[in-house]
């Protein structure tokens, strides 16, 4: 996949309508926002736009919309971020077509350097989703040009991130990156295929079903690969260990059999945990008080169930991490959102924020872990995407920096 894409420095927008992809997919309770870290992520880009005199039109999806037309949120608490962040008016065009006579009508009322946000993607359902040619044309119709600044969308092929590009430039407009979108691609993409070495690359959660490719293809580029969290349980197992009643995908045992002897055969090092954080099942509540003691890696009782990595291997995290100079990290090390079993989590965040290495999170939960433990700062970046910067970790063709004009 080429990464050198068009960005909004290489457009000239000035009275020129611009569509605007961003992925406003954020957390909301009872329709208030409560996590804005995609909102603010997005607003160079259209401040940019803003300067540059182009009428900016912002879309996105927001959640999973399961039946289509006129169901799911509404981007309306967005607009409203979104004007306060900007200190302008974002008007929001509330109608369930997202495109359509109300959307034209507003597009056609604006003055260069205005913005506006349309309705939630998904609500046009499969025509979103299955990337229609119908619902790509009418978003191409309301704009001149096209920027991508979704990453955190960018691994799906959807009308609102792919399909668009088609008829915006069938008529002559550009279509390119923003700034965000270029920051992920420049951090993951240089981590990936330029890394400065030693390149330690850190993977956790809770299975290995999920991160297959990403172990395959990383096994490729890192010098030492290092594995936590619940999914260390299968690889332990498939050393012959007893691992009790702790997470285990029984059907991917040979798959980490398979990736330890390619790990030997390439001269990398694969660290697994020498000892864990045990307790007599997962904690109910997730935060609720636990009891835990640590054992060795192959002393795990039949009753018990591994939880975090233990304080052995928490110190031999770290150490790895010292003389790292690209680190990348995806997924916790153990059950963090417990106080108890967010030390093995912790002293890797800590690890990552004491070292001059270049350190790049994979969205996700350990995005979530480096925000909540307050150790967000301390990172290079952190990547807007989860599934997307998973995907880029495995080395796949992203669809929605594929679409991107290159330079
Ligand atoms: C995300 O939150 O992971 C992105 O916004 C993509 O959302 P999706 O998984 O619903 O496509
Ligand atoms: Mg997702």
């Amino acid at each position: 996949m080429s990464l050198n894409k068009k960005s909004v420095d290489d457009m000239n927008v000035k009275g020129r309508r611009v569509l605007v992809r961003c992925d406003f997919n954020v957390p909301l309770k009872e329709g208030k926002i409560t996590d804005e870290t995609r909102i603010v992520a997005a607003l160079p880009t259209i401040q940019k736009l803003v300067k540059d005199g182009g009428k900016v039109i912002l879309c996105s999806h927001l959640g999973k919309v399961k039946n289509g037309p006129n169901e799911g949120e509404s981007l309306a608490p967005v607009a409203e971020r979104l004007s306060e962040k900007l200190g302008k008016d974002v008007p929001f065009i509330s109608d369930y077509n997202v495109t359509g006579e109300a959307a034209t009508k507003a597009v056609e009322a604006m003055q260069d350097g205005d913005v506006i946000l349309l309705q939630n993607t998904r609500v046009r359902g499969a025509e979103e989703t299955k990337n229609g040619e119908d619902f790509s044309k009418e978003l191409a119709a309301l704009a001149d040009d096209y920027v991508c600044d979704a990453f955190g969308s960018s691994h799906r092929a959807h009308a609102s991130v792919e399909g668009v590009t088609k008829f915006i430039r069938e008529k002559g407009g550009t279509c390119a990156v923003g700034y965000l979108m270029q920051k992920e691609i420049d951090f993951l993409g240089n981590a990936v295929e330029n890394p400065v070495r030693p390149f330690v690359a850190i993977l956790g959660g809770a299975k290995v079903a999920d991160k297959l490719n990403v172990i395959n293809n990383l096994l490729e580029k890192c010098d030492t690969l290092i594995i936590g969290g619940g999914m260390a349980y299968t690889f332990l197992k498939a050393q012959g260990m007893e691992i009790g009643k702790s997470l285990v995908d029984d059907e991917k045992l040979d798959y980490c059999r398979d990736m330890m002897k390619k790990a030997e055969e390439k001269g990398k090092k694969l660290l697994l945990p020498v000892d864990t954080t045990i307790a007599s099942g997962f904690p109910d509540p997730i935060d609720g008080p636990i009891e835990v003691s640590f054992v060795d890696a192959d002393k795990i009782p039949a009753d018990m169930e591994g939880l975090d990595i233990g304080p052995k291997t928490q110190e031999m995290y770290a150490e790895a991490v010292k003389s790292a100079k690209t680190v990348v990290w995806n997924g916790p090390m153990g059950v963090f959102e417990n106080p108890t079993l967010a030390k093995g989590t912790i002293a890797v965040a800590k690890a990552l924020a004491e070292t001059d290495a270049t350190t790049i999170i994979g969205g996700g939960d350990s995005a979530a872990a480096c925000n909540q433990l307050g150790f967000a700062d301390k990172m290079s970046h952190i990547s807007t995407g989860g599934g997307a910067s998973l995907e880029f970790l495995e080395g796949k063709t992203l669809p929605g920096v594929a679409a991107a004009d290159d330079k």
